[in-house]
């Protein structure tokens, strides 16, 4: 699904962010838009205004957006539901009115919540509906893994190969591990350019600009490489990833993350814009445990525990614990099995060389069959029996 682009319009920082949790909490992939935009980005889909303080003010700035855009949804937030400023909330532009009530402890507070995602979700349908026709959405595949060596990298990485060998389309692999992300490495790509470039220089990161900070793989694959310094991105370079994933949205058919093994605030802002969390995880106990409270933590923000999918990395004969257990453990099914063959994997990762395009061992089979459901293909279907979808960025290159 395209990501919904939503803005907030209050000098309170609370209740800014009291509404982005609202937004993200709806179930549907959202991005939230904070200061200057680069040149790709449009208006955002949703505004939230608040009247809380000055119902003048905040009328008049309903009237500017709307008047900006018709199709725009406005939300207007008041510190009470009075008919008079609903009436001319309504007559001003806004879609929606909604009274303030933070925390959550009350019945008319949730049933608030409640009325707000339903209206967040109509606009993500409306929006949808309204680009029949226009560029496919994006969509945005974020592997996330249990433990450190789970497998995370190589999962994103030999997945977003396939995708782009299979579809033929823009892909891009953001790489957002924290410290000294590996991504390009296991490409055999050395990056001139990482992903602090694109996040310091959004103002102008229109597609020509990304061009120079993308490395390109053999097999058409994008990369947008991991950042060289140990304590970045970091929490305060969270609203600049989240506006760097909506740009890759726009210009690429998919975007495949990589997100690490830590649920920090940049893992988090790909969480938040993903149609899919993949969660990496091995058959062992610090694995088993450190997803359930993954799975705890995604569900706690909101992001939508159903767009969690757990895979299964190095299954051997010799593992103790049966998938079928891990199952009931975390309460999922498991999505996709890897077997361990660290033969195949290294071969790989020492040529640079991805396993599909490597070998021909039961591994490199599997992503295939992966990366076929990743994209909605059968197999033995090709890129040329899809039905035409535009390819809209590597035209470019
Ligand atoms: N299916 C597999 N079979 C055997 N070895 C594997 C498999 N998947 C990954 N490995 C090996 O495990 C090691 C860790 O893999 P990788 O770097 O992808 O994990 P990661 O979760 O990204 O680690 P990090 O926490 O450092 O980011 C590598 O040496 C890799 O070759
Ligand atoms: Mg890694």
């Amino acid at each position: 699904m395209a990501q919904l682009t939503a803005q907030i319009v209050s000098h309170d920082a609370d209740f800014k962010q009291h509404i982005a949790r609202l937004v993200r909490a709806c179930g549907v992939p959202v991005g939230i838009l904070e200061g200057r935009s680069g040149a790709e980005i449009g208006g955002p889909d949703l505004v939230v205004v608040d009247i809380r303080a000055d119902a003048a003010s905040g009328m008049a700035a309903i009237e500017r957006i709307r008047a900006a855009s018709a199709n725009v949804a406005i939300f207007a937030v008041a510190s009470a539901a009075e008919p008079d400023l609903i009436l001319r909330s309504m007559r001003a532009g806004a879609n929606e009115f909604f009274p303030w009530m933070p925390g959550g402890q009350t019945q008319a507070s949730r049933d608030m919540e409640e009325s707000f995602h339903g209206a967040v979700r109509r606009s993500a349908a409306r929006r949808e509906a309204a680009h029949a026709g226009a560029k496919p959405p994006c969509i945005t595949h974020v592997f996330l893994g249990a433990k450190g060596g789970a497998g995370t990298t190589t999962v994103a990485v030999n997945s977003a190969v396939e995708v782009a060998r299979l579809t033929k389309r823009g892909v891009v692999i953001v790489d957002l591990a924290s410290s000294l992300g590996e991504v390009a490495l296991f490409l055999g790509v050395r990056p001139r350019f990482t992903v602090l470039d694109a996040i310091e220089n959004l103002h102008r990161l229109d597609k020509d600009f990304l061009k120079e900070l993308i490395s390109k793989h053999k097999s058409g694959l994008d990369i947008l490489a991991g950042s060289e310094q140990f304590d970045r991105p970091n929490a305060q370079d969270a609203p600049a990833i989240e506006e760097l994933l909506r740009v890759l949205a726009r210009l690429y058919d998919y975007t495949v993350i990589d997100a690490g093994n830590i649920v920090n605030a940049v893992a988090v802002a790909s969480l938040y814009a993903a149609d899919a969390i993949f969660l990496v995880a091995n058959p062992d106990v610090p694995s088993i445990r450190n997803a359930q409270r993954m799975v705890d933590r995604v569900r706690q923000l909101g992001a939508g525990s159903e767009r969690i999918k757990i895979v299964l990395n190095r299954v051997s004969d010799q593992n103790l614990i049966a998938p079928k257990q891990i199952e009931t453990a975390l309460g999922y099914g498991i999505h996709q099995m890897f077997t361990s063959d660290y033969r195949a994997v290294s071969e790989a990762l020492n040529s640079g060389v991805p396993l599909a395009l490597s070998n021909h061992s039961d591994i490199a089979g599997q992503f295939g069959t992966f990366a076929r459901n990743l994209v909605g293909m059968s197999a033995g279907e090709d890129a040329k029996e899809q039905p035409e979808r535009k390819r809209v960025f590597l035209g470019i290159f």
